[in-house]
């Protein structure tokens, strides 16, 4: 372990369930890798026992991929359990005691926003933020004012190296490919700008609706859900300009840089869905505005973007499950005026699975003075062999490594860009479950040549 890695972790929230879904999981492979190695310190309010949090977190990696038993067993030696009230300087004290001798802890809030100021106050009051780290969940904040708020909250106790914001699609190892992929060639730089590129597509779509989180999602919506954060990280990493070094602090300067050149939303740029049956989930108003669907325009005004637009499209009961992004770009002169010439495109697959694929144009078999467009798949992996984003991030925050993590300046960037479309009351309009969204996308938001609607892969080389 280096000097600077964090020599114990502290989980607040610890009987909640994003600990039951992913962090359980996550730990466990940690150990399994040997990236684990240092006391595990549950909190929560329930005054269990640490028997009853090792019981918790045996049923959570039994329903989470399974129990490997030599790693689990680590794992459970490795859990201590705190219980108290958040309010309670006293609980703050037996966590004190808990850390023993750890020096360099990190603070993880799995818990609600609404406490985190309550947590991160009593942390340093007790002196359990001495040299300590802290990460965070998302939502950071609801809008630009609530988010500068939180900030405000966390550097009072924290400094910005020391906060680790977690966006979980940074450790989508597909994720991180896109700057790979895009820095380690060099075909691809001759293209990647406004002389070549027609538009951007990024679909975030699944075909699952609200899955018992009304409450949660009524106050949130597609916008605040997955744009702000998860495609805007995404859209960052496809339009930011090369990195002059590659340590945490020029990558994420580059991504902002790219936020600082977006103007906010164009309401008339946005249009908003909601699923036929949205309203009668459990915790949602009955009168909901809230969307479970967007599509919508951005701009960049760099010197290598302006005038390229990008979308972005998002919503729950659509099609399919997926993640696709899909760089259209301009045709050539047509010296083949009989020919229907497509496009050539660029498909980068995140989710299910991860896909690099090229589009163009050769002629097709045949005596015939016909063309066909085909796609050359470079790279076809099932998400099988991604390690799990948890686990990723976990692990760098633990060694003190911010690059996939959202900086403050980030996070406010982002929220200037959606704060008029998240209070500009664009109406809602409805659509049927497995719908692409509602039919008034296609009339205003929706890019020359169309949506690309993302579908299986599955042959090697195919006709597009
Ligand atoms: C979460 C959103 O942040 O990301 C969910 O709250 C969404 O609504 C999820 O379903 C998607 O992430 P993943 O990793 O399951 O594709």
């Amino acid at each position: 372990m280096s000097d600077s890695h964090s020599d114990a972790l502290v989980f607040f929230g610890a009987t909640g369930d994003l600990a039951y879904k992913k962090i359980f999981p996550a730990l466990q492979a940690m150990v399994k890798r040997g990236h684990l190695n240092a006391p595990v310190i549950g909190v929560a309010r329930s005054s269990w026992t640490v028997d009853q949090l090792r019981a918790r977190a045996r049923d959570s990696v039994e329903k989470h991929g399974g129990v490997d038993r030599a790693a689990f067993e680590k794992l459970s030696g490795l859990l201590r359990y705190v219980s108290g009230d958040y309010q309670d300087p006293a609980t703050f004290q037996k966590l004190r005691k808990e850390l023993g001798a750890a020096e360099r802890p990190a603070h993880y809030l799995a818990i609600p926003p609404e406490m985190f100021e309550t947590v991160v106050e009593q942390l340093g009051k007790s002196g359990c933020a001495k040299n300590a780290r802290v990460i965070v969940e998302k939502p950071f904040g609801t809008d630009l004012a609530s988010a500068r708020e939180l900030n405000r909250v966390l550097l009072a106790t924290f400094q910005e190296p020391a906060i680790f914001r977690i966006d979980h699609y940074l450790g989508k190892r597909p994720v991180h490919n896109i700057s790979y992929f895009r820095f380690a060639n060099s075909f691809l730089e001759p293209f990647w700008n406004r002389n070549h590129i027609e538009s951007m597509q990024i679909t975030m779509a699944e075909d699952f609706g609200i899955e018992g989180r009304g409450a949660f999602y009524d106050q949130t919506g597609a916008i605040r859900d997955v744009v702000q954060n998860h495609l805007f990280q995404v859209l960052t990493l496809l339009a930011m300009e090369p990195p002059v070094r590659t340590d945490s602090e020029s990558l994420r300067d580059e991504k902002v840089k790219v936020l600082k050149a977006m103007p906010p939303l164009d309401v008339k740029n946005v249009v908003r869905g909601q699923f036929r049956g949205y309203r009668t989930e459990k915790g949602v108003a009955p009168e909901s505005q809230v969307e479970t669907f967007v599509a919508l325009r951005l701009e960049i005004n760099s010197w290598r973007w302006q005038g390229v637009p990008f979308y972005i499209r998002a919503g729950k009961r659509l099609p399919v499950t997926c993640t696709e992004v899909f760089v259209r770009l301009r045709l050539p002169p047509t010296i083949y005026p009989s020919q229907a010439l497509k496009p050539n495109h660029l498909r980068l697959r995140i989710t299910p699975d991860t896909v690099i694929a090229l589009g163009m144009m050769t002629l097709a078999p045949g005596e015939e003075m016909t063309g066909q467009a085909v796609e050359m798949l470079a790279s076809h992996h099932p998400r099988a062999d991604e390690v799990d984003a948890y686990e990723r991030l976990l692990g760098d925050a633990m060694a003190g490594d911010a690059t996939l993590f959202a900086r403050e300046d980030y996070v406010e960037e982002a929220w200037r860009i959606v704060d008029p479309a998240l209070k500009a009351g664009i109406p809602v309009y409805v659509y049927e479950p497995g719908a692409w969204g509602p039919d008034e996308v296609a009339g205003r938001v929706s890019p020359a040549g169309g949506w690309h609607n993302p579908a299986p892969d599955e042959a090697r080389f195919r006709t597009a």
